[in-house]
């Protein structure tokens, strides 16, 4: 029993624990994480709201077949969360009807053979998780009026129509598709981007909220902010609110302002017919010199589709309140008219009656035969829709432009070619019907372009001819002269693509997309074949971005590589391209087909945040059986909003003039990565550097003297001269010590880490024997320089340096070295003839320290490994208190830090620590 009730507590928590909401980079206070209210997540699953399962802990503890967990809603105030419950079914099990019941595997309660299995067996209960149920494979369309009029709750609020002094009206568009609902919102001018948005039941509560913008109303999005949109997705609805959604049971609210001066407008979503062949819209707004008392928050929306076969001919549905007077209670004529905007021109005129006129939402419809022309100024976006009171036209009047559709949607392709040409186009609608579209083609050259047209698949019939203008690799343009035939093939996915380029050409076929996430991003990467042998019709079109939340979005269409091969998609990133250059590898999702899209369930981590904003990240799709990487492209333009941004400390050169953090602990020198504690010569042969915590520090040598101070030379490579001996010269003779090389005779002061060169040690590499023959020079001596080893008397003990002289021998046997390699000894790197022997432990030796009792490495069957040695508080004492004599009597030290295994950061942070720790006790 004990064990259950630690294991609820368990699951508990670490199903709490478990959110998707953190930022890596945010702390919990600032209450911007993102919190998803309609969803569960335990362990690394989502669970919709409304499902149960039987927990599965993973190992050690494995499945827990007498628990059932369930993802639950909860009130919070308005607010309508979702929280996983888990409780213990055993006692729910039913009585065995035999003496002997059995325990299945793999169940909770006993049974008796010939039992009802499916009684006992909860496990059945379960809803196969991410199931896509037929009716949800369907696209189902609904729109929604947001005014101050709607029969939501805002009834009671009567502060919100007073805030609402402009008239702000608002229409949104909405798409479910497999389980998502896609929006899509369209405002007066005269407001600001919201706030939030806020989707809610009929009894106000709100099911879920997003945030549209951050502090200054910006927008991240080049597509929202060319359009004045607002576009985004509500991912995985659970099954209760994809019901209220179907019976139209659904309300949204746009919110502006601050907690305390709110302002809101709200609708529901309703399901219209004429959405799904929806090509034009209209927000309707009070028109100018109408009553403003009496048309307060009142609005209207129109849906508008044409056909220009048989013949032309328009289909107008309006939806609207605030036209009636009081004393209009039954069939109230409206007055309908679409007009040329300049000249004031009429289209179209009608009186349609409204049977039972509302308050808060009323619907009327036309159809009606047009001209070609009328259609041509439609898509241009010069007609203006008023609906009108007729008791009273002049204070009762709504009217708006009637523009290119509402729904936040782009057109995409890949462009596939004959000789090896590969490419990609989108394009979008903006509000004045103009097509804003970008075409890129790999290693297109301005002179080679030739033209660009559209064609109706539907009898081919050329639609259009674009001229774009290029620029580094892309060909953009802007074609605000739209003829009208080319709306409905794009709408419809008919509408082909064709570049001519040089003697050779590519094509596409234009796909509509909703816009959010991934294809919120500024523009789409051509992923190229990664190997020449695949065919040129290879190509694929990726879309990245990041949220808010830190958390990456990808959507990636490709074409020539069929339906059933099994691919991985992946993320390889590195802070910068140069040798030995650390690699990050991130995968992303295994796949099938030629359309992928998703969003890791975790954040990013700080250190993906820091290659993706300043490192070079590509993604690449490789072949899961062969592994082969079949497409890539370079990720260069991902904007990382100001939430996910690393704070900087910069080392790595900034590529596109982004400050970048050191992402690993290697060091970056000279164009080249360093492995983390390893020391090299940098291109100037006076300069030794290692790297330490990621931190490349370098120290210059001075030369020893000389015994020969006229007859002296310079070898190219080597730092300090040597003595002009001609033989020796001429022998080519040389010591390598530490990895540097060194000419016969030379002298030079060692290496050591972390103090640098060693002033007080003076080198000589041996003419006669090729040794490197070592000696410490007077302590108090002038010439040991910078930072000299004075040892007073008085200071003894672990910090007295001794007078000695040592050499290192270069001749073994090498036989000798051979066998115990051999054997499964270690390479010496300080000495190539004295391998470790295998099973050995043994210190490093390190430049003149020698050995370096920090370090203990273990010699095991050829590989070393080595720990270091903690640096701890009585080693920093001892330090601290050494210094505290030295600096008593004036002199220094460089020993010490080394010695006693801590460096000076080390030991600062060490006490850093230690006294919060002691304030913080006595507190208590
Ligand atoms: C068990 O339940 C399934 C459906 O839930 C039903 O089809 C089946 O007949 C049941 N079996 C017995 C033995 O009742
Ligand atoms: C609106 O009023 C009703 C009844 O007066 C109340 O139950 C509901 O909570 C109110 N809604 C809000 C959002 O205040
Ligand atoms: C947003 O759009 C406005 C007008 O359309 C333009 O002036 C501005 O530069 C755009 N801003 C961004 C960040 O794209
Ligand atoms: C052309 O379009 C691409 C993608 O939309 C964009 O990245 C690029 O900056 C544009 N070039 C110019 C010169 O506008
Ligand atoms: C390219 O593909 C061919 C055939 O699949 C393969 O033999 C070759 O090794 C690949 N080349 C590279 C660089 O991957
Ligand atoms: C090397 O010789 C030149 C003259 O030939 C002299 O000026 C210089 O000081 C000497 N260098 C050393 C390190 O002795
Ligand atoms: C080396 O490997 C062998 C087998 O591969 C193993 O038996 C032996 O214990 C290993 N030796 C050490 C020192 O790890």
């Amino acid at each position: 029993m004990e064990v259950l009730k630690f294991l609820v507590l368990f699951i508990a928590l670490w199903a709490t624990i478990e959110t998707r909401t953190k930022s890596p980079l945010l702390d919990e206070d600032r209450g911007l994480a993102r919190n998803k209210a309609a969803e569960c997540i335990f362990g690394k699953q989502i669970r919709e709201l409304g499902s149960h399962w039987i927990p599965d802990l993973g190992v050690p503890i494995g499945v827990l077949y007498c628990m059932k967990c369930e993802c639950i809603p909860f009130q919070r105030k308005r607010r309508i969360v979702a929280r996983v419950q888990c409780r213990n079914i055993k006692n729910e099990c039913p009585e065995p009807t035999c003496d002997d019941p059995v325990l299945l595997e793999k169940s909770c309660c006993k049974t008796c053979p010939g039992d009802n299995k499916n009684e006992t067996n909860f496990v059945q209960d379960i809803v196969p998780q991410n199931k896509i149920e037929e009716e949800e494979r369907r696209i189902n369309h609904y729109a929604a009026l947001l005014t101050g009029r709607s029969s939501l709750d805002l009834k009671n609020d009567t502060s919100s129509n007073d805030l609402n002094k402009n008239n702000v009206v608002a229409t949104g568009r909405f798409t479910f598709h497999k389980k998502n609902l896609h929006y899509s919102f369209y405002i007066s001018e005269k407001a600001a981007r919201p706030r939030s948005l806020h989707f809610l039941d009929s009894q106000g509560n709100i099911l879920e909220e997003f945030t549209l913008s951050h502090a200054g109303g910006l927008v991240n999005s080049l597509y929202q902010n060319a359009t004045r949109k607002v576009c985004g997705i509500w991912r995985r609805l659970p099954r209760d609110y994809r019901r209220l959604l179907k019976n139209e049971k659904m309300y949204v609210v746009l919110i502006w302002g601050t907690k305390d001066s709110e302002f809101t407008l709200s609708g529901r979503l309703t399901n219209y017919i004429s959405l799904a062949s929806e090509q034009f819209s209209s927000l309707l707004e009070p028109a100018p010199g109408t009553d403003s008392a009496k048309m307060a928050g009142s609005g209207g929306m129109a849906i508008v589709s044409t056909s220009s076969t048989p013949s032309p001919s328009i289909h107008i549905a309006v939806a609207f309140n605030g036209l009636f007077t009081t004393q209009e209670s039954s069939e109230v004529p409206i007055n309908v008219i679409l007009c040329l905007d300049e000249k004031r021109q009429i289209l179209l005129e009608e009186n349609i009656k409204v049977r039972k006129p509302a308050s808060d939402l009323n619907l009327i419809e036309l159809s009606s035969p047009v001209s070609l022309a009328d259609l041509r100024s439609l898509s241009r976006g010069r007609v203006l829709l008023t609906v009108s009171s007729v008791s009273e036209p002049n204070a009762l009047r709504l009217s708006g432009n009637v523009i290119t559709k509402i729904t936040c949607e782009i057109f995409q392709t890949t462009l596939i070619g004959d000789k090896d040409l590969a490419g990609l186009a989108w394009m979008y609608l903006n509000n004045q019907g103009a097509l804003i579209y970008s075409i890129q083609v790999d290693n297109m050259e301005p002179e080679q372009f030739n033209a660009v047209t559209l064609t109706d698949t539907a009898g081919k019939r050329k639609a259009e001819v674009l001229t774009p203008y290029f620029h580094s690799g892309w060909a953009n343009g802007t074609e605000d002269r739209l003829v009208h035939k080319i709306l409905e093939p794009l709408y419809n996915s008919r509408l082909d693509m064709r570049v001519a380029v040089g003697n050779g050409s590519l094509h596409g076929h234009l796909n509509a997309k909703l816009v959010a996430d991934a294809r919120d991003a500024p523009a789409p990467l051509l992923l190229k074949r990664e190997n020449y042998t695949l065919p040129p019709s290879v190509v694929g079109l990726a879309w990245i971005s990041v949220d808010n939340d830190c958390h990456i979005h990808y959507d990636i269409s490709i074409s020539g590589l069929g339906h059933e091969r099994k691919m991985e998609l992946y993320l390889e990133m590195y802070p910068i391209i140069a040798p030995g250059a650390p690699v990050l590898l991130k995968h992303l999702e295994d796949f099938e087909g030629n359309q992928v899209e998703g969003s890791p369930l975790e954040a990013l981590t700080k250190e993906e945040l820091d290659m993706l904003d300043g490192g070079v990240t590509f993604i690449k799709i490789k072949d899961f059986n062969s592994k082969a990487v079949l497409l890539s492209a370079t990720i260069t333009r991902v904007k990382l909003p100001v939430t996910c941004r690393p704070l900087y400390n910069n080392n790595v050169p900034l590529i596109y003039d982004i400050p970048v953090v050191r992402p690993t602990e290697d060091c970056f020198f000279e164009g080249k990565f360093y492995k983390k504690d390893s020391t090299w010569v940098s291109k100037n042969p006076c300069q030794m550097c290692f790297c330490q915590d990621g931190q490349t520090t370098c120290d210059r040598m001075t030369c020893p003297d000389l015994k020969c101070p006229r007859n002296n030379m310079t070898i190219p490579g080597e730092c300090c001269p040597v003595c002009g001996d001609p033989e020796i010269l001429k022998s080519n003779k040389k010591c390598v010590f530490n990895g540097m090389t060194y000419s016969s005779g030379s002298r030079f002061h060692p290496f050591l880490i972390p103090i640098g060169f060693d002033d007080c040690t003076v080198c000589t590499c041996d003419p006669n024997d090729l040794e490197i023959k070592c000696r410490r020079i007077e302590s108090n001596s002038a010439k040991c320089g910078k930072g000299s080893v004075t040892e007073t008397p008085d200071t003894q003990g672990e910090d007295s340096v001794q007078m000695s002289t040592w050499s290192f021998h270069r001749k073994e046997e090498v036989s000798n070295a051979g066998l115990i390699i051999k054997e499964g000894g270690c390479n010496n790197q300080n000495n190539l003839e004295r391998p470790y022997k295998n099973g050995s432990t043994y210190h490093p030796h390190i430049a003149s320290l020698g050995e370096y009792k920090c370090v203990t490495c273990k010699c095991q069957n050829g590989t070393s490994t080595c720990a270091r040695e903690r640096c701890e508080w009585k080693n920093c004492k001892m330090i601290f208190d050494l210094r505290k004599v030295r600096s008593k009597t004036n002199k220094r030290s460089q020993f010490s830090f080394s010695d006693y295994c801590c460096s000076l950061k080390e030991c600062r942070k060490i006490r850093h620590k230690k006294k919060i720790e002691e304030r913080s006790s006595h507190k208590q």
